[in-house]
């Protein structure tokens, strides 16, 4: 049988990445696919550029838009990133009935209602795997894998750039700033290394796991986000101490009346997996009504781990080529017509722990005096910790635990503690999730 012909948009980290791997096993790949599948364009930047990926038999042009319209091309891949010129040229590619891979979370996250949309219209596929956490197959696992399920929520370390970064503000105590620049280096940062730090790039991750995991449409806008860039060093080290471990975890959480979507540095407890991820490597934890709770892991990022979810969906489409559209596997796991109407919350109907720490007169009364203020609000203590001050210092550090309490509630509350005379400057809040096997 003839080759599948495929042109790539963009052959940079991961596009090369994708052609050495469809080189090297192209026997396997071909076996498992039904057909081999043929690099056969490329549009580049700088055709000049020094490449990590041979090029031989590849056409390279420097107009995406002759690859998009090349009738010989039966799949585009496109691997630019962002969401301009990259959403006009996968929707032009829909248009001309081609069938498309990306690994762009930015343009399904933002405009994936509008893809899915123009694709379900033409019969194509827009398959998608590798824009969330990278080589992990997490896509297929919730869409497909646990499609008897339930799915109660969704736990994920998704940026492999904050999680670096944490790793080595702990273990090393380095700041942040060091650290970014180092990761920087080494080629995992975003081109926006603010997409990574603040936490935008996890919440176009959780936007698709949320949409796939619980039938809603994309909604990037009302996922609350908070980024690392804040973080301190010594909330680390005591968060250590009382048995916890930050990680930068994006939530999707479905609550009885609505679904929460949270991106935020979170302690989490010290035993947990989640704390064991070290490094650049992402961990994506699904707990489901049947199965109960599954944990995925592996490389986030990267160029062979990312063309790994690339390839795969290339066999997938490759499969799927002489299928009935209406008989493919729905693009966000539910039938287009049967999406849930759970709303999502506002960020003040959140519930979580809270790690607070702040700065307080050094006198009697005064931890009675904060914790009154709490008292009143309903927030319940679980512990307080007053670490030793410098010497001859006339101020107490005092670092608490919370039981679960609404955001909106803890916000209050917050306000009124800073108003304290006894309390010094601002608290620092941070929220705690114990992950155990409680759903809703
Ligand atoms: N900048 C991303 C990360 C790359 O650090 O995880 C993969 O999406």
């Amino acid at each position: 049988m003839k080759p599948v012909r495929i042109g790539l948009l963009g052959l940079g980290t991961v596009g090369g990445g994708t052609v050495n791997v469809l080189a090297r096993n192209r026997e396997e790949i071909a076996r498992r696919a039904g057909r081999a599948i043929e690099v056969v364009q490329a549009a580049v930047r700088d055709p000049g550029k020094a490449r990590i990926c041979g090029t031989g038999g590849i056409a390279l042009c420097g107009d995406p838009v002759e690859v998009v319209d090349n009738p010989d091309i039966e799949i585009v891949v496109e691997v630019i990133g962002g969401t301009g010129i990259a959403r006009e040229l996968v929707l032009r590619a829909i248009g001309n009935r081609k069938h498309v891979v990306t690994a762009n979370k930015a343009l399904i996250a933002l405009h994936g209602n509008e893809v899915f949309a123009a694709a379900h219209e033409k019969g194509v596929t827009v398959a998608f795997e590798s824009a969330v956490a990278g080589g992990i197959p997490i896509i297929k696992a919730i869409r497909e894998g646990l499609a008897g399920n339930r799915i109660d929520r969704i736990a994920g370390i998704v940026n492999g750039t904050s999680n670096y970064i944490l790793s080595e503000m702990r273990e090393h105590r380095r700041g942040f700033d060091d650290v970014l620049g180092e990761a920087q280096r080494l080629g995992y940062a975003e081109e926006d290394p603010s997409f990574d730090v603040e936490g935008v790039d996890a919440a176009h991750k959780l936007t698709i796991l949320a949409a796939i995991a619980f039938g809603i449409p994309l909604q990037f806008s009302r996922v609350h986000t908070e980024g690392i860039a804040g973080l301190h060093l010594e909330d680390i080290a005591h968060a250590e101490q009382l048995g916890y471990r930050i990680r930068h975890l994006g939530i999707a959480w479905r609550r009885p009346g609505g679904v929460e979507l949270r991106v935020h540095p979170t302690l989490v407890p010290r035993r947990h997996l989640l704390a064991s991820v070290d490094g650049v490597m992402n961990a994506v934890l699904v707990h489901a009504d049947a199965v109960g709770s599954t944990l995925y892991y592996g490389a986030g990022a990267g160029a062979e781990p990312t063309a790994s979810a690339v390839v795969a969906d290339l066999v997938d489409v490759v499969r799927a080529l002489t299928t009935d559209p209406e008989n493919r596997v729905p693009h966000l796991a539910f039938q287009p017509d049967a999406m849930s109407e759970l709303g999502v919350l506002d960020r003040d109907e959140a519930g979580s722990a809270w790690y607070l720490r702040m700065t307080a007169a050094d006198r009697p009364g005064v931890l009675a005096e904060i914790a009154t203020v709490l008292g009143e609000a309903g927030i319940s203590i679980e512990a307080v910790v007053q670490p030793e001050p410098p010497r001859g210092a006339h101020f107490a550090k005092l670092v608490m635990l919370t039981h679960t309490v609404s955001e909106g509630r803890m916000r209050d509350a917050l306000g009124r503690v800073e108003r304290l005379d006894v309390v010094d400057g601002e608290v620092v809040a941070l929220r705690v999730e114990h992950l155990e096997d409680c759903p809703a």
